[in-house]
């Protein structure tokens, strides 16, 4: 089972694996979490030229293509290889991010941006797809007292907003793989929410 936790900004997406991770196992699951971009040493290495905040002349298309770069190793690595032995693979971002982000928020030809995605991921779709949202502004604010901030943060409120828009037209679209849960909420909450809605998913 591939299950992917997406959202805007700050949404507290990290925060939440960990726990999800042992509460998952202490019920006896096998689980291995994952994020994006990242999770290799081939995809950290590239995280890190993506998020330099110094890379700010970086072109959108290049930025696209370096996502796609970080996510073709992590599947072919990791994900896939894990869920094949029955292992549920729990990544913090995937594809969607790259619609949301990419295709939306720099508002790219969004059948461009699929048809990159297919080529990086060998089609691999997730069961489940989590979406924490979050009113932009909020979650931007949340990441900035964290002291996060990336290259991608800084872009405009606007981008933002098209990111979350972007969720949220994709989960209209897609209401059979996508949950979503209001991360405004109380933490604990929110824990117990993702729990239930993945416990649901493997019965
Ligand atoms: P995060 O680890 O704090 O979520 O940072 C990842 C950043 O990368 C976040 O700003 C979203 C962005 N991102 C994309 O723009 N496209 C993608 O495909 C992925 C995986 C992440």
């Amino acid at each position: 089972m591939f299950i992917t936790l997406e959202g805007p900004e700050g949404s507290g997406k990290t925060s939440h694996i960990p726990s999800l991770v042992e509460y998952l196992r202490e019920k006896g699951y096998r689980v291995f979490p994952t994020r994006e971009p990242g999770g290799t040493s081939i995809g950290e290495q590239i995280r890190e030229v993506i998020h330099e905040l110094k890379n700010a002349e970086m072109h959108p298309i290049t930025e696209t293509l370096l996502y796609q770069a970080a996510r073709a190793q992590i599947v072919e690595e990791v994900i896939r290889p894990r869920l094949e032995t029955g292992e549920i693979v729990v990544s913090d971002r995937y594809a969607d991010s790259t619609v949301a982000y990419q295709g939306y928020g720099h508002q790219q030809n969004i059948d461009e941006v699929h048809a990159l995605i297919s080529y990086a991921t060998g089609e691999l779709i997730p069961d489940l797809t989590i979406l924490l949202d979050l009113q932009v502004e909020i979650g931007l604010q949340r990441k900035q007292n964290a002291d996060e901030w990336n290259r991608l943060d800084a872009y405009t409120v606007e981008f933002h907003q098209r990111v979350r828009a972007g969720y949220l037209e994709m989960v209209k679209q897609n209401p059979n793989r996508w949950a979503v849960i209001d991360a405004g909420k109380d933490w604990k909450i929110v824990q117990e929410e993702i729990r239930k809605i993945i416990l649901d998913k493997l019965r």
